[in-house]
């Protein structure tokens, strides 16, 4: 926390313009020549009229220039106006260079960026990618860097030129007419005072603004995942009317915003109209009726100047405002960040040595509230090569309990060893490499069945998927399609069915010959023929590994070595079938009420 302070709400920018810290510089560079010039075009305006039009004795930069080119008006006027030009273009040149590198700055600061955002989420445990929501995720990988990029852009391109420009036309415009110079110094503290309300309406409408943007991504993450479920329930006019009231919402909150980048022009004219107005007024009075030496090129200098230092200093007050609105940005970046990993690794870099598991004593609660458990005081162990049902009502803690052992939530009290060892210990590789697991809700990836597999072996030959999808009674369905593993699948398999997506995922994890294999519920959507020789050639082709097997269905799991029984977050009972039939209650009337409908499908059928 102290550290954070410390390094202030900047502290990841500078890590991330790595690499891209010479066009950051050369920005500022070529904006610093870029003004430089600029500043000197006035100057030579008043050389123009005053030594050219007007013949004036002594006007500015009267040194510079030879007698007799002096002498000569017309050579005069048109050298001058040859360099004026030369002098316009190179620093026109400057200025795109600069705008050149600071995009190049700027988009690879993004790159950097959203790289480290994508690199930090990957080591989010399930708890920390629960904590944040994944649209507002998508929005701060998207949409807040994006808001960062432009910003970083303006910010090298303005944070040096302006208050150099101001500096410098300030200092002509006083070196020309100190007194008329000091008029457009009061449009400082009104332009500050704009500026501090501005912002303190803009904070909180910029926050609102984005918290809508997440609301907006969700709604459409939610309609795109979920377009099947939407059409089959026909919800198709009430998320369209949900989806425009969110959209709208947006648009209101991105207006209120806007608002008020809009006002910073209009009151920028006025301040720089205003201040020429006096400065002409007052210059054009002592010109023409008090005589104090001050030429009619150098009142329109001066009027140049207090255009350049005026526009200069809203340009600053700009940025501030964007910097404002990008705060909010960074602020929804650096929680991502800063986002404390409450999973890492531990030291010992071994894979497990055998597949036992033991629960000791475990509680867990996802809100880590002892009042709220989802598991309460579980002992259990677990012998390598053992196979292990796990049975219970809905909502009763088996997806949790079994996410225990590959460590995707820790205890909140208790311990979990694998291999006889705490999970806390190992290397989460290793013991991720060691426990293969089939999640309730798993995907598939957009890609070849052959490299989803992969997914579980890099190294997997074509035999070993062959062996793989046999055991998992994938290989009936794969060898039926014409290009066979080569076939390509949609985004989480779409084109397949619910029952070959479940044996193709079963498959995935064999693949990676785990010590432990946890199927959840893993094989629901598969008829009882195919879950039955799922069971089997488990059984058979993997003596080794210790099974774990969750599923509401008795049939899938009676044959198990034991069957543990779930009850409310808490291990009812641990048994053999014969044995919980016997003195488990809860277990018989399960399997007494699934007895009763599979007899009164057969009879209906
Ligand atoms: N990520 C989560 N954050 C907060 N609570 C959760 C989370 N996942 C599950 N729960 C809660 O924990 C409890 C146990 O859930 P769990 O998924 O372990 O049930 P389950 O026995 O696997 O049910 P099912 O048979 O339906 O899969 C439930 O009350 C659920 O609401
Ligand atoms: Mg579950």
């Amino acid at each position: 926390m102290e550290e954070k302070k410390k390094k202030g709400i900047f502290r990841h920018i500078g890590a991330n313009l790595k690499g891209y810290g010479i066009w950051t510089a050369l920005t500022m560079l070529f904006g610093c020549l870029e003004v430089m010039l600029e500043v000197l075009i006035p100057m030579l305006m008043s050389v123009i009229v005053d030594g050219g039009l007007y013949r004036e004795e002594d006007f500015m930069l009267r040194e510079f220039f030879s007698p007799e080119l002096i002498a000569d008006r017309n050579r005069f006027v048109i050298t001058v106006g040859i360099i004026m030009v030369c002098v316009a273009i190179v620093s026109m040149m400057f200025g795109l260079l600069a705008a050149r590198c600071s995009a190049v700055a700027s988009q690879g600061f993004a790159k950097n960026l959203r790289s480290s955002i994508l690199e930090k989420i990957q080591s989010f445990s399930f708890a920390n990618t629960d904590k944040f929501s994944t649209s507002s995720l998508i929005t701060r990988a998207t949409t807040d860097v994006n808001t960062l990029r432009m910003t970083m852009q303006q910010i090298v391109r303005t944070l040096m030129r302006s208050p150099i420009m101001v500096v410098m036309a300030s200092v002509m415009a006083f070196t020309i007419a100190p007194h008329l110079a000091s008029v457009f110094l009061i449009s400082i503290p009104f332009l500050a005072a704009v500026l501090a309300v501005l912002m303190k309406i803009g904070q909180p409408r910029f926050k609102r603004m984005l918290k809508k943007m997440d609301a907006m991504n969700r709604a459409v993450q939610e309609n795109l995942v979920s377009s099947r479920v939407v059409k089959a329930y026909v919800r198709g006019d009430y998320e369209s009317k949900r989806f425009r009231e969110t959209a709208e919402d947006l648009r209101g909150a991105q207006l209120s915003s806007a608002r008020l980048f809009t006002l910073t022009g209009p009151i920028q004219m006025f301040i720089m109209w205003g201040c020429t107005l006096i400065i002409l007024f007052l210059g054009g009075k002592e010109i023409i009726f008090e005589n104090t030496g001050l030429l009619t090129g150098e009142l329109v200098s001066m009027v140049s100047y207090t255009t350049q230092a005026v526009s200069s200093l809203t340009m600053l007050s700009w940025l501030i405002m964007s910097m404002s609105r990008a705060q909010a940005s960074l602020n929804r970046i650096n929680e991502v960040l800063d986002e404390e990993i409450d999973i890492t690794d531990g030291d010992f870099d071994e894979k497990p040595s055998d597949g036992s598991v033991d629960f000791e004593d475990v509680c867990f609660s996802y809100s880590k509230d002892p009042e709220k458990l989802a598991l309460s005081h579980i002992s259990l162990h677990i012998n390598s090569g053992e196979t292990m049902g796990i049975i219970g009502g809905t909502g009763e803690g088996k997806s949790t309990l079994v996410n225990l052992i590959p460590r995707f939530y820790d205890t909140l009290s208790g311990t979990v060893k694998v291999g006889g060892r705490d999970v806390r210990e190992y290397k989460l590789e290793n013991l991720r490499d060691g426990v293969s697991m089939v999640l309730q809700n798993g995907s598939l990836f957009s890609g070849t069945i052959a490299e989803n597999l992969k997914w579980g072996d890099p190294n997997a030959s074509l035999e070993q998927m062959k062996e793989a999808c046999a055991i998992a009674c994938a290989d009936e369905f794969i060898d039926n399609f014409k290009d066979g593993y080569e076939t390509k699948l949609e985004q989480d398999g779409a084109n397949l069915s619910g029952g070959q997506r479940q044996r193709l995922r079963i498959a995935r994890a064999i693949v990676k010959h785990p010590k432990i294999l946890i199927l959840d519920d893993s094989t629901s959507a598969c008829d009882m023929t195919t879950d039955e020789h799922i069971r089997k050639a488990l059984h058979n082709s993997m003596p080794g590994t210790t099974k774990i097997i969750i599923a509401q269905r008795i049939a899938s799991i009676m044959t198990c070595d034991r069957i543990a029984v779930l009850d409310e977050g808490k291990l009812s009972d641990v048994g053999t079938h014969s044995e919980l039939m016997e003195r488990s209650s809860i277990y018989r009337d399960v399997y007494e009420s699934q007895m009763r409908e599979e007899d009164e499908q057969n009879a209906e059928s």
